[in-house]
């Protein structure tokens, strides 16, 4: 029957029961603010301090008085959302906007193009073609190169001037033949049939370990966790993973698969194989700060090192500033603040204002190329909507000289005193505090061997912070949830309009958590 069918759940039940063991299943009625509200068994509503900060895309808050009202004039103006291939004005000032904005932050003015999506993983799987187009034209270019010597070398054959010897033939494994015309054609075929192997290998990708770019079939493979990748696997290209802080490892990976390209060059009257280096990696990617991962902040150091092997073998650096971007820790990209400069930036989340869905790519001018223009689009992309949300978010970002920065910084302080102290109350509890401004860990210690059953089981279930987290939306009206990859670890990017009394709450919420996991109290805190 209809209510029959009206009544089952059919999207992502099990989710829902997942969510439900651990006691997050609520439904939230309104928003606003940094608090989410649900409704009780009266019908009445109760506020829910937002600490999830919708998984990073509210730092303005739920329903932005300003941006709710923007929607609302775009929308009573009838403004043109959906109007593909025609003149952007919005999407081109909105370009510009975030271009004066890193500008100013990196302290360099070469100039950023702009290629609008729609999700973050999009953004990233657009910045991965990009530099896969661009690898692909080095390539060509690359092997043009490799022609002209082949050439160069077969004339100087020709006309004397050189002469194929055994050393050659040798190193190419095929047999020297009496005429020199016969074997520089062979060395050629040699040569040719290697470097087509060569170039019809498939990229490789970097990634640091732990990190978190997506999960669409090409960004998954670039996502660390492996229950989210393996299944996967044989989607897309590969990315081989470097732990941080670690720049030997760096080198080792080069060293282990690194290419050459042969070629042939006619010197002091010999023809000699040359070897040119191969585009193998298309890419490294790399978030300021962990976000999925642990919150795990880049050192200043390791991104220099990164920054220095990328320029080294002329590998483009994509900056994930997905979850770390517009403004969450005091900037628009958090990587400014560590010195890392990306050839690639990718930002999403709050670009959208908690209203709109928009991602862009950004990619410096100096390895841009406009073919890309014509080959890569989406139905939704670059829409006047998003794209006028998305500049009144950076309108509210930038107002009175950056205070919105100053109030993320100023917030973030303020969290991040809330959860030292309760390091320092609980050490036999909380491993590690990390982050920076409104982007904030806490790491609690393995309870995998805990004396409490209910807590080893929670433990070893794969869903411990998820636990806890229901303990503290039950318990204390808070909501957070553990980074999905190290859930051991909670997270907190609230808005910048989180009050003190909130942080309050949180606290409150925590050192409840922390006694009873000193306790041993397993039962307590998963009590539904
Ligand atoms: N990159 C980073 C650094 C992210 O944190 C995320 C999403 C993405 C890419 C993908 O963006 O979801 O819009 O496709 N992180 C979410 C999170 C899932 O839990 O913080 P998306």
């Amino acid at each position: 029957t209809s209510a029959a069918a009206a009544e089952r759940e059919l999207a992502e039940p099990y989710l829902r029961q997942v969510l439900d063991t651990a006691g997050l299943a609520v439904e939230y009625v309104r928003a606003e603010g940094n608090t989410l509200y649900v409704r009780d068994d009266d019908g009445a509503e109760f506020p829910v301090a937002d600490f999830a900060g919708g998984y990073g895309s509210v730092l303005l808050g739920h329903h932005h008085p300003e941006i709710t009202e923007h929607a609302r004039q775009l929308l009573a103006e009838h403004t043109p959302i959906h109007a593909q291939f025609s003149r952007h004005p919005y999407a081109n000032r909105l370009a510009a906007e975030l271009n004066r904005i890193i500008a100013r932050e990196l302290a360099d003015d070469e100039p950023y193009y702009a290629i609008f999506g729609n999700s973050g993983a999009e953004a990233v799987e657009a910045a991965v073609k990009h530099a896969e187009l661009d690898r692909g034209m080095r390539v060509s270019e690359l092997l043009g190169s490799v022609e002209a010597g082949l050439a160069a070398a077969r004339a100087a054959v020709a006309d004397g001037s050189a002469t194929v010897h055994g050393e050659a033939a040798a190193r190419l494994g095929v047999a020297l033949a009496a005429d020199g015309t016969e074997a520089v054609r062979l060395l050629e075929a040699a040569i040719r049939r290697r470097n087509d192997e060569t170039v019809a290998s498939p990229p490789l990708f970097l990634a640091l370990e732990g990190g978190f770019h997506g999960k669409l079939a090409g960004s998954v493979q670039l996502t660390h966790n492996e229950g989210y990748r393996l299944p996967f696997k044989s989607l897309a290209a590969q990315a081989r993973f470097v732990p941080q802080d670690s720049p030997e490892d760096l080198d080792a990976v080069h060293a282990r698969e690194r290419r050459v390209l042969l070629g042939l060059t006619a010197e002091n009257g010999r023809i000699t194989v040359t070897e040119h280096e191969f585009p193998v990696f298309c890419a490294f990617l790399v978030e300021p700060i962990q976000g999925e991962g642990g919150i795990r902040v880049l050192s200043r150091e390791f991104a220099r090192e990164i920054q220095e092997f990328c320029a080294r073998i002329d590998c483009p650096v994509v900056v994930d500033e997905i979850q770390s971007g517009m403004g969450r820790t005091g900037a628009l990209l958090a990587s400014s603040r560590i010195g890392l400069r990306g050839d690639y930036y990718t930002l999403a989340k709050t670009l959208g204002g908690g209203i709109a869905k928009a991602s862009v790519m950004l990619v410096r001018e100096k390895r841009y190329r406009r073919d890309f223009e014509i080959v890569h689009s989406s139905t939704f992309a670059k829409d006047s909507f998003s794209s006028h949300i998305a500049l009144k978010v950076l309108e509210l970002l930038e107002r009175d000289g950056g205070a919105a920065y100053r109030q993320a910084e100023e917030r973030g302080a303020a969290l991040r005193a809330k959860l030292d102290a309760l390091r320092a109350e609980f050490p036999d509890v909380v491993a590690d505090v990390r982050g920076h401004g409104l982007m904030q860990g806490l790491e609690f210690h393995d309870q995998s061997d805990a004396s409490s059953p209910e807590l080893r089981q929670i433990a070893r279930s794969g869903l411990f912070g998820y636990f806890l987290a229901g303990h503290l939306l039950r318990r204390h009206r808070v909501r957070t949830f553990p980074t999905a990859s190290a859930v051991g670890t909670l997270r907190f990017e609230p808005s910048i309009h989180v009050t003190d009394a909130e942080l309050g709450q949180l606290y409150a919420g925590l050192h409840d958590v922390c006694t009873l996991l000193r306790k041993q109290a397993g039962d307590e805190l998963t009590a539904a």
